[in-house]
């Protein structure tokens, strides 16, 4: 599908070599890739290159006897930047390690880009931190199973005024013990909440958007009101 689209920013779903569900860790760990010797990353690499594009995809990683949820920008001149999942849902905590780095930015062409993967949504926290860093857009691969996330990422990107899209599957993975059922809807929204792309609930497809990142930096909401400005931290006593 990249080769017949033109877009700046490619972004695909959680996992999306693998499938989601695994009937161990051990297997998770046969299917899992390491950054340093990937059949994937170097596949998307050569993809971003030939159509200098930017590509955000999720992967299993492999890092000496861990099994992270990650996803990896990869950049048209073969530079990439990973992110491993913070918040593990259900049974993945049997299969991954949780993500054990910091939240950062990534920048592309201007665009500074947070990453977050499916369940990291119900953490608001993570879509603030990385606004509060600066991002404009956010990032965010998934698999998703529970219905709520679409309509929680339009509220993200109000509080925070960023761009997000969540890239997600559709479908059913039936592995060992586990079904799951997938909620498609991908969708582009803008910094105020504002669907720019409703993908469908059970087709593959590809969606694309024009957005203007620079709207993400300004943070007034009216004539006295800003996002950041407007902020008590000092009376946000809980961590
Ligand atoms: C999920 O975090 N993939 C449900």
């Amino acid at each position: 599908m990249i080769r017949d689209t033109r877009a700046d920013l490619y972004v695909l779903p959680e996992l999306c070599f693998t499938g989601y569900a695994f009937r161990s860790k051990q297997e998770a760990m046969d299917l899992a890739e390491s950054v340093s010797d990937s059949f994937s990353l170097n596949h998307i690499r050569e993809l971003a290159s030939e159509h200098k594009c930017g590509i955000i995809y999720g992967f299993a990683e492999l890092s000496g006897e861990k099994v992270y949820n990650s996803c990896c920008f990869v950049s048209p001149d073969g530079g990439h930047y990973i992110y491993r999942k913070l918040h593990l849902y259900y049974q993945e905590k049997e299969w991954f390690s949780p993500g054990d780095k910091p939240l950062g930015l990534v920048e592309f062409r201007g665009c500074r880009i947070g990453m977050m993967i499916c369940f990291d949504w119900i953490f608001p926290e993570v879509a603030r931190s990385l606004a509060l860093m600066g991002a404009h857009l956010i990032c965010h691969p998934s698999n998703l199973v529970m219905r709520y996330c679409q309509t929680t990422m339009v509220t993200r990107c109000v509080e925070n005024t960023v761009f997000a899209v969540t890239a997600n599957r559709i479908g059913r993975e039936t592995r060992g013990e586990y079904d799951f059922d997938f909620t498609g809807g991908s969708q582009i929204l803008s910094v105020r909440g504002d669907i720019l792309y409703d993908g469908s609930r059970d087709k593959e497809e590809i969606g694309i958007a024009d957005i203007n990142f620079r709207e993400s930096e300004d943070k007034r909401i009216n004539p006295k009101n800003d996002l950041w400005n407007d902020r008590r931290p000092e009376f946000y006593r809980v961590n």
